[in-house]
């Protein structure tokens, strides 16, 4: 079987990993445009995720039998509807069904239609609304905080938790001046009530009519140890059953998950793919912060290490609508995701890094280092090719010993400049909404 995956992080090298580790019949994968991770595994192709045309000629070429896209902007575009109008088969949802992801005015107005449970929102047009909407008393007193969101997909940089309501208006002017995020992601501008909780994540497959959970998992979205400094893409990733009791797990099958898989279908555009739905618990129960209409990075690839079930059987019944058929199984226990950076990350940061100590790092089905930013220099040498450059990655019994084997691994890999948080797993008591996150 030949398979084709779209992307080039740690997300898309986790997939793949747990695609050959646990298939049943040899694959053939490749990658565009990959890493020098994936480039162990698989061929990389010289193609960009948004290159639709160019990717499905070498889908025709190759006789590629299954394309799996990583990335959220493909899907966004609408990759899914033009692969099947070529005839190819693909995972991932229709352009419409993106839409829970890609405006976020759409996905609150589709919870608001199916009652499922969501902060209170204001979708505004202009600058008069949005700053009517938080000068207004609807989002509480004027001292509490409020969230301000640009509608569309804005890399992790169209969100912003205002502690105060000068910083919201602020927030509001950036939005709009077109510096942080592109003009048409802030045509509408979503002010919304600050939940305060703790933050879970939840995904699941679905084909349409059924849905399989994974387990659950958490990221921590800070560069800085006890969440300072600004956001990242994610600095870190866990699934643990301590994160979700099984009757809230429950209640958000109940109030969330068959909400919206069967709301999909009512407005039809049937949810085919990965759904990611964003969570905060709270005092009130479990309320949706977001969709994301893919796998999480660096979610996937605790998730995927527990995986015990073919990978690639669980995506062809997706394709196919009978994803009841197949018997998915994960390994019981706890996983952790440590993220390795740059310097600098965030912000600008230098490559070319020669990274060294990879090879005194002994992987196996219970501890894997997967790439997100690295490539081959001229001279042969593995170095650094990105902000988050590798994701290393345990399965244990308990979250402790998955967190020990993953920090083992750490500190034996190095180059210049390298960070990463001490504190993955450990989240703090009573937290609550505050400062810029994703
Ligand atoms: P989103 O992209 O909408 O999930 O927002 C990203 C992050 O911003 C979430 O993971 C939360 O940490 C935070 N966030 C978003 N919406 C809210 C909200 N209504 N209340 C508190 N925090 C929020
Ligand atoms: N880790 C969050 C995301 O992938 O969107």
């Amino acid at each position: 079987m030949k398979i084709l995956v779209i992307g080039s992080g740690g997300r898309e090298h986790a997939l793949i990993w747990a695609l050959k580790q646990n298939s049943a019949s040899p694959l053939k994968i490749y990658c565009a445009p990959g890493n020098a991770g994936i480039a162990q595994l698989g061929e990389c192709v010289n193609i960009a995720a948004d290159k639709h045309f160019e990717l499905i000629e070498f889908a025709r070429a190759n006789a590629i039998d299954l394309t799996i896209v990583g990335p959220e902007v493909p899907l966004a575009n609408g990759i899914v509807d033009e692969f099947q109008n070529s005839g190819l088969k693909i995972v991932g949802p229709s352009q419409a069904a993106a839409r829970l992801e890609s405006s976020k005015a759409f996905a609150k107005d589709f919870m608001q239609r199916h009652a499922i449970p969501t902060a209170d929102y204001v979708v505004a047009h202009s600058s008069d609304e949005a700053l009517s909407a938080v000068r207004s008393d609807r989002f509480g007193d004027t001292n509490a905080a409020v969230v301000v969101k640009a509608d569309g997909l804005a890399a992790g940089k169209g969100v912003i938790v205002a502690r105060s309501r000068a910083e919201a208006e602020s927030a509001i002017a950036e939005l709009l001046s077109g510096s942080v995020v592109a003009q048409e992601a802030a045509n509408q501008i979503l002010i919304e009530e600050a939940l305060e909780g703790r933050e879970v994540s939840v995904l699941l497959f679905a084909d349409g009519h059924d849905y399989a959970l994974m387990p659950a998992a958490r990221d921590h979205k800070r560069i800085g140890e006890n969440d300072t400094g600004p956001n990242t893409g994610g600095m870190g990733a866990i699934t643990d059953a301590s994160i979700i009791d099984p009757e809230v797990l429950d209640q958000i099958v109940r109030e969330v998950v068959e909400p919206t898989l069967k709301g999909a279908v009512m407005e039809g555009f049937p949810f085919r793919g990965v759904l990611f739905i964003g969570l905060m618990l709270t005092a009130a129960g479990p309320k949706v912060l977001e969709y994301n209409v893919r796998f999480g990075d660096p979610e996937t690839q605790a998730i995927l290490i527990r995986l015990e079930s073919d990978l690639a059987e669980i995506f062809q019944a997706l394709v196919a609508g009978r994803l009841r058929e197949v018997d998915i199984r994960w390994r019981e226990g706890s996983s952790a995701c440590v993220v390795i950076a740059s310097e600098g990350y965030p912000g600008a940061y230098p490559t070319g890094a020669p990274i060294t100590g990879l090879d005194r790092v002994i992987v196996g089905p219970a501890l894997q280092v997967f790439h997100a930013g690295t490539s081959w220099s001229e001279g042969g040498e593995l170095v650094t090719a990105g902000g988050r450059v590798l994701g290393i990655t345990a399965w244990q019994p308990t979250l402790d010993a998955a967190l020990a084997r993953c920090y083992e691994a750490v500190d034996q890999i190095d180059w210049s400049g390298k960070q990463f948080r001490r504190d993955i797993g450990r989240f703090g008591q009573g937290e609550k909404a505050s400062g810029f996150r994703i």
